[in-house]
Order: C-alpha cells, then structure tokens, then sequence
C-alpha cells in the first residue's frame, strides 16, 4: 500500500512538519511504502497562471480550465504538476498537513489544489463524484488550531472547525475520494517544536502518541459522509427523503442572512 503526504507549512520543524514526519516514519514501520510533497520546502508554485503554459489553446485571455484540459489532451501538462498528480494518483491513501490559517488552509495548498486536480485529467463532467478518478483512494486530513478546542467547537467564537473543514475535504470528495474524518489538534499556537523532553512524556510525545494511534487506527476510522449520486436529480438537487449529511447540502436553507 501506498501513501502519499502533503506537508503545506513554511517551517519543517513546526509541530506541522513534526506531524508530517511522524506520519513518514510510523505508515513506514506499519508497511506502508511512503512519499513527501513539502509544498513549501519544494517551493511549489500555488498560482494558477499563463505562464505555466506555453502552448496555448487560446492566445488571447487565459482561461485555466481551457489551459489545464488543452495541456491534459495534449500532454504537455506543466512538469511540477504532472509530478504532483503522478504521486496522488500512485497512492492508495493520501494524508494532507496544514495549519488552519484564516479559517482555511493555507494558500500554497489551495493553489497546489488549483494546479494539481487538473481539469481534463483529474476530473471532467462524466469523471467526479461517484465516478471520480480518485475512487478507491482514501484521504486524511491532519489540522492544527491555534485556537482552543472549546473555541472551535459548535459554540465557540472561533466558529466550528469541524464546518470550516467541509468546503476544504468537498473537492476531495469531488475527485472521488473517500474522506476519513480529519484529525484536528487544538491550542496548538503556544506549542514550539523542540526536540528532546527530559521530563517524562512531554506535550509533544502525548501529540505524537495520539497521532500515531490515529494512523494504526486507518482501517477503523469513519469517513466523511455524502450524498451519492442517485441522491440527485436531474437539475443536480438534493432529492426529496434523501439523507442530508451537512447544512451545505440540505432540504432548506440554513438560516444565515436575509
Ligand atoms: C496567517 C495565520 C493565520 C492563522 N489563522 C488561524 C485561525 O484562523 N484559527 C486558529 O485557530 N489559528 C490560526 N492561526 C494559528 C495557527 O493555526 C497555529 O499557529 C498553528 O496551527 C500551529 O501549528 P504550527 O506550530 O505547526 O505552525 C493562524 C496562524 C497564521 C500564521
């Protein structure tokens, strides 16, 4: 089995990347065979733009999903980004790092989504959802807060990460993914990655303990739920007495502003 993880942190001795190398490290001593997107280390470009192609299917403006499925027909997709796809498609689980920055993921792992589930390739029309081309793969998201978990929960003033984190899986999700219910490690801002804890099991080593438990864990571990396609008619809505998994796919409005 393989898998495949993404570090999107500036700081490869963050508690993010301490988290990364964990993963590395015990997939490794349970079988798996593993490899390391280090978003920033590798300085992966996140903006989507012209410049990535220099053979265009039209001169004119760009239009990236133009771009992406003409360099996906054509096979010259960018080099950076082949080599991203190549892994994620190689892999049978993918494991995603990231601090939750503004609320969302950090912007090199929006643009490294941006780039890397091309259009044409990664996904069309006929190719998402049920029939997407990641059907089969699993996906884990490992997150830290610098916020409290009583701050991030339901009625923090933080807001709930558990409903930040649904628009960041979905396009996961689009691609066929099946998603696990991430693992969200709170107040984590205070915590400075030291190496070395003389003192007993330090913070750190209970962080890395849980974390380790969660990944021998995989097999048991619940996913994500969504609608499957039947669930929808054929304008796309949810159809009646069909599950509602979330308030953003529901049979009424949530009630937010008028
Ligand atoms: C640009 C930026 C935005 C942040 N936004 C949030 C936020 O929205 N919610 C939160 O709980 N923490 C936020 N934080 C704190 C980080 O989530 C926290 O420092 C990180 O999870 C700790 O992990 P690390 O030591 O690996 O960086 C933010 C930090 C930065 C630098």
């Amino acid at each position: 089995m393989k898998a495949h993880i993404i570090l999107a942190h500036p700081e490869r001795k963050s508690f993010n990347g301490h988290l990364a190398d964990t993963t590395n490290a015990h997939l490794t001593s349970l079988g798996w065979e593993t490899s390391l997107s280090d978003l920033y280390g590798m300085r992966f470009d996140p903006c989507e733009a012209a410049r990535h192609y220099p053979k265009r299917a039209g001169e004119d403006r760009f239009h990236a999903q133009t771009e992406q499925r003409f360099s996906a027909d054509n096979g010259h997709i960018p080099a950076d980004v082949a080599e991203e796809m190549e892994r994620v498609l190689a892999s049978d689980l993918l494991v995603v790092h990231f601090p939750l920055w503004w609320f969302g993921m950090p912007a090199i792992l929006k643009g490294w989504m941006d780039r890397v589930f091309v259009y044409g390739s990664m996904y069309r029309s006929q190719m998402r959802y049920d029939a997407g081309r990641c059907v089969g793969k699993r996906m884990l998201a490992c997150v830290t807060t610098g916020a409290s978990e009583e701050s991030c929960s339901f009625n923090g003033r933080e807001s709930d990460t558990r409903m930040l984190m649904w628009p960041i899986l979905f396009p996961f999700r689009y691609l066929g993914f099946d998603v696990l219910t991430p693992e969200i490690f709170h107040g984590i801002g205070g915590v400075a990655f030291v190496e070395g804890h003389e003192d007993g099991l330090s913070a750190m080593d209970q962080y890395t303990t849980r974390w380790q438990d969660q990944l021998s864990g995989l097999a048991e571990r619940s996913s994500v739920p969504y609608n499957c396609d039947s669930e929808f008619d054929d304008a796309k809505r949810l159809l009646p007495g069909a599950p509602s998994h979330s308030p953003f796919i529901a049979h009424r409005p949530t009630p937010l502003w008028e």
